[in-house]
């Protein structure tokens, strides 16, 4: 989802990391503070984008009803009005027969995919069949919204399914500005292909399970077609691939903190510990809990190109796992953090002593230090306790909508309780899922589990389709969630031009998805895996093509 940036220092270090690339399902904490500053963060990067896509395509809005299924009680109050989606196209590529390609943005404003109908997979697929490149953006989202107001009562038009018919009514009614001279190009006439990353990968795969009709073939990236609510598997995969001495360290400290909050219960050592970390003021427990989870949370924002990559990840790395101490000031706690760790029943050894420090140090220069620059208080900088803030419902109160949509039907909320006993968890088992509940129940007073049948009736990991791509990450923290949930319950699939099933060696987070320019490449770059799956992709849809035009040609006429 939108990637709910840490809140200061990515701000302030990363503007140029592409909007396409942090939009996706959140690997990071949220917290109350992040989501304001995401609302902050999106107007600052449209201001500073140096070479800005949306001049390139000129922004449309399409009238789309607000309630598709008058028929559907969860509605009601039905609404029989329109609400303008946005889109973008590139015809510059188009030939008659070739088809539209529609790019779903997903959970956030869609001008952050706008690079990839630039330069990234919409662009490569548009030339290579003479087709019409669209970025469609999700009701709710950007400027697509149906309701005056985020109110709760207001979002009930906000589910997947409304969401999906959509793209369907889109695809059945549309009219192209400027493009006439081409007759219909709706769906009755012209091929409609999709492509999506992490929800809207998801999406994609149920477009074609549910509208097999009107679109002719669809790539699902990093779909989270599983539906899970406790998705504590979130971090199995930064486990497993990750540098091992980094995940050593990750475990032992996390479980030293967790013996001290959880194992002793005790409100003095448990203050002794938030003191060590400079976050005495932090009220609650899993509150603190969450801020030493940052760091880790960031492996989901690696990608092959370094312009849209975070090195986040392996800064706080390497900041664990270093046995030397980074932070000189952090020497003057060294008597507190070896006591704490003796208590929490850990040997004290210089290692772990000083890698505790340069934790404490790591948790002082990126999330403590911000937040005393901006002068809020700790509570105001890392809680999610606040319901004054959750009760906020205004249309500028985007951060809803997500949350919105997983606390009624994806889940997916990262807990470190949810890991099984035995394992030792990379996050707190104070990170729990009333924990990171909080936001569904004081938000929109949600308080039980969602409904994720909702969107596991398409067929979670067994979903298939004649022409639906799967195409997952072996590193991605979402794999527990698609297709390629080998170990999870997913089944192995052989891999056909109809139904490609592809797992990247070595990929992230629909990595796939991202390009660079012709003159950015080279033997090596994009590598070769990335380049080689962009390759198939093409190669895939030529025949799904093929097969357009054979149908084409047996059903006589239509065709465009
Ligand atoms: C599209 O609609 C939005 C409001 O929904 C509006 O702000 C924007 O100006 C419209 N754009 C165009 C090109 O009409
Ligand atoms: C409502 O209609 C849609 C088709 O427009 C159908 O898919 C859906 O199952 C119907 N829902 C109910 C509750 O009958
Ligand atoms: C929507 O239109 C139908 C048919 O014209 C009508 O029966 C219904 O009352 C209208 N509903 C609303 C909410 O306006
Ligand atoms: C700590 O102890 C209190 C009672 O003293 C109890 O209510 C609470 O659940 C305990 N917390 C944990 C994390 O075990
Ligand atoms: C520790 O993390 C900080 C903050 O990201 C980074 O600037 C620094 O380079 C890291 N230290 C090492 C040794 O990598
Ligand atoms: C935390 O950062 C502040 C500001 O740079 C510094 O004065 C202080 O010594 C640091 N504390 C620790 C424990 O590193
Ligand atoms: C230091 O202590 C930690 C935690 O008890 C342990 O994992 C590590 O192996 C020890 N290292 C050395 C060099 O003794
Ligand atoms: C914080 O307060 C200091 C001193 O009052 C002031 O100089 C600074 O501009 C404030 N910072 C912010 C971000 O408001
Ligand atoms: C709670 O949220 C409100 C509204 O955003 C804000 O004004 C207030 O400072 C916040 N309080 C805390 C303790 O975070
Ligand atoms: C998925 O497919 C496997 C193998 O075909 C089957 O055993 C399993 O029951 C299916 N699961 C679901 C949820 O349909
Ligand atoms: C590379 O190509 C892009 C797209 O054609 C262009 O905008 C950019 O200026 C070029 N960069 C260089 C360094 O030539």
């Amino acid at each position: 989802m939108h990637l709910l940036r840490s809140l200061f220092w990515y701000a302030a270090a990363f503007t140029s990391v592409s909007e396409a690339l942090t939009t996706s399902l959140s690997g990071e904490r949220t917290t109350i503070a992040r989501l304001r500053q995401e609302v902050e963060e999106r107007k600052r990067r449209l201001a500073k984008r140096d070479t800005d896509p949306a001049l390139l395509y000129p922004e449309r809005n399409f009238s789309t009803p607000i309630d598709h299924f008058h028929n559907e009680t969860m509605y009601e109050p039905h609404s029989n009005g329109s609400y303008l989606m946005r889109y973008w196209f590139d015809a510059t590529y188009y030939k008659p027969g070739g088809p539209v390609i529609i790019l779903q943005a997903g959970e956030a404003p869609a001008t952050g995919r706008l690079p990839i109908l630039q330069k990234g997979i919409l662009h490569q697929l548009a030339i290579a069949t003479h087709g019409i490149g669209v970025v469609m953006e999700h009701r709710y989202y950007g400027t697509s919204m149906p309701t005056p107001d985020l109110s709760t009562e207001n979002l009930r038009f906000l589910t997947t399914q409304q969401a999906l018919a959509d793209a369907a009514y889109f695809a059945q009614n549309i009219a192209f500005p400027g493009l006439e001279m081409y007759g219909d190009l709706t769906s009755k006439n012209t091929a409609y292909l999709g492509y999506g990353g992490s929800y809207s990968g998801a999406f994609n795969a149920f477009l074609r399970v549910q509208y097999p009709d009107v679109f002719w073939g669809t790539i699902s990236s990093s779909g989270v077609t599983k539906a899970i609510y406790d998705y504590w598997e979130y971090y199995e995969p930064v486990a497993e691939y990750a540098p091992q001495p980094c995940i050593a360290a990750q475990r032992t400290l996390t479980h030293i903190v967790d013996n001290i909050l959880i194992g002793k219960n005790s409100t003095s050592l448990t203050m002794q510990l938030k003191n060590a970390f400079g976050l005495g003021d932090v009220t609650y427990n899993n509150d603190f809990a969450n801020v030493l989870s940052y760091g880790i949370g960031n492996w989901q924002s690696l990608n092959w190109d370094p312009a849209v990559s975070s090195p986040e990840f392996y800064n706080y790395c390497a900041n664990i796992s270093d046995a030397d101490v980074l932070y000189p000031a952090t020497e003057s706690l060294r008597t507190a953090a070896s006591s704490l760790i003796t208590q929490s029943g850990y040997n004290a050894n210089s290692s772990i002593v000083n890698q505790m420090l340069n934790y404490i140090g790591y948790v002082n220069l990126t999330a403590i230090q911000p937040c005393t620059a901006s002068n809020m208080t700790q509570d105001q900088c890392f809680s999610n306790h606040n319901v004054t803030f959750y009760h906020q419902d205004s249309l500028a109160d985007s951060w809803r909508s997500w949350p919105y949509q997983y606390c009624t039907q994806w889940g997916f909320l990262q807990t470190g309780s949810g890991v099984p006993a035995g394992e030792e968890p990379l996050i707190s088992r104070t990170l729990d899922l009333a924990y990171e509940s909080l936001i569904c129940n004081y938000a929109f007073g949600i308080y039980g589990p969602p409904d994720t049948n909702a969107v596991n009736k398409y067929g979670g990991y067994n979903i298939s389709y004649p022409r639906l791509a799967i195409i997952d990450g072996e590193w991605d923290p979402w794999r527990p969630a698609t297709p390629h949930a080998f170990g999870y319950g997913a089944q192995p699939r052989f891999s056909t031009a109809s139904e490609p099933f592809i797992l990247i060696p070595q990929a992230v987070h629909h990595w796939d998805e991202n390009g660079v320019f012709p003159n950015q490449t080279t033997a090596t770059f994009p590598p070769p895996v990335i380049a080689d799956t962009q390759k198939m992709e093409i190669m895939f849809v030529m025949e799904w093509m093929e097969e357009w035009a054979l149908k084409c040609l047996i059903q006589g006429g239509g065709c465009s």
